[in-house]
């Protein structure tokens, strides 16, 4: 059997999502914590989607001589400006307004930093901006924070607090949205999770967007499939969301599967993430009578 499903549609270059971010006690902690093992005196470092510029300024602090923000989003440019200019006065920090994929700066990175990390860990194309950016412009002994991102994907048991609607189509195939849920204790595994893929910190990412999970016992217990990501930031400094997780804004991605689904004998379910734009785009790919990965636009990788 097999099930798409959508990637989440939050923009986080609208100014409120960054006060989201920035109230992410598990996130900014982590981050500083990385970054003050990371970052050296003196060090020059780049900032990839730069946002409020929270993640430049923990540079400036752990000691960085000079910090450069990057944001495709000029308001974000102009947010991180505005506050620069009262949480790091004097700062040697510069601004570019790109995609940082396509920057190529006068200047060799000793340190990368970034969160560019969506719920399913890749649909936010990070994986892509650091091998992209960091073969650019990195030292060759550079640092990334993070190091590298793992997404894995397990059977759970889900019991939601509220009734949850989600985008559901059984015709042809089976399109969902996924739910995300904030709420741990809702969750619990019910099975044994698998590491689907990894995002190197600065090598070539091999994102998955299908992969196929076989199921024995766990059957029986499972009522939903969750996908969550693992990043190590820095040696010993890992942020993570999923089951096990504490709360953060991230959350765990969630899709529900319905108990006819894992009878007549139904041992795998192949998952396929689909774009952002998800009802219309799972139906132009379907449309198309393909599954084919690289046709999902907004998706296609390199
Ligand atoms: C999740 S926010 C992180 C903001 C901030 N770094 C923080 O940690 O609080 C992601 C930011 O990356 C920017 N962004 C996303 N993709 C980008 C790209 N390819 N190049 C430059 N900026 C990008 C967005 O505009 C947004 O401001």
């Amino acid at each position: 059997m097999h099930i798409s499903f959508s990637s989440d549609e939050i923009d986080y270059s609208q100014e409120i999502y960054q006060i989201l971010l920035l109230a992410d006690r598990e996130r900014v902690d982590a981050y500083r914590t990385a970054i003050e093992r990371t970052v050296k005196s003196g060090d020059v470092v780049a900032d990839l989607g730069c946002g409020s510029g929270c993640l430049g300024r923990l540079a400036i602090a752990a000691g960085a001589a000079k910090v450069i923000m990057i944001d495709r989003e000029p308001k974000m440019l102009n947010l991180a400006r505005s506050l620069n200019q009262i949480l790091a006065p004097g700062a040697d920090i510069e601004y570019v307004l790109g995609d940082a994929r396509e920057v190529i700066s006068r200047y060799k990175f000793d340190v990368v930093v970034s969160e560019i990390i969506g719920s399913l860990g890749s649909d936010e194309g990070m994986g892509e901006i650091l091998w992209k950016f960091s073969r650019n412009n990195l030292r060759s002994e550079g640092l990334c924070c993070p190091r590298h991102i793992q997404v894995f994907g397990g059977p759970c048991r889900w019991s939601p607090e509220r009734k949850v609607d989600l985008f559901d189509d059984t015709s042809g195939g089976l399109f969902r949205g996924y739910h995300v849920e904030f709420n741990p204790k809702t969750l619990e595994l019910a099975g044994k999770p698998k590491q689907l893929f990894e995002i190197p910190g600065r090598g070539h990412p091999t994102v998955k967007y299908r992969w196929t999970h076989r199921f024995g016992s766990e059957k029986k217990e499972m009522n939903a499939y969750a996908v969550w990501f693992k990043a190590v930031l820095a040696e010993d400094v890992v942020l993570q969301s999923g089951p096990k997780s504490k709360m953060s804004h991230w959350g765990t991605a969630v899709i529900p599967i319905d108990d006819h689904l894992l009878k007549n004998g139904t041992v795998a379910l192949t998952f396929t993430l689909c774009s952002r734009s998800g009802q219309c785009q799972a139906d132009s790919i379907r449309s198309k009578s393909s599954h084919s990965i690289s046709r999902i636009q907004n998706l296609r990788y390199f």
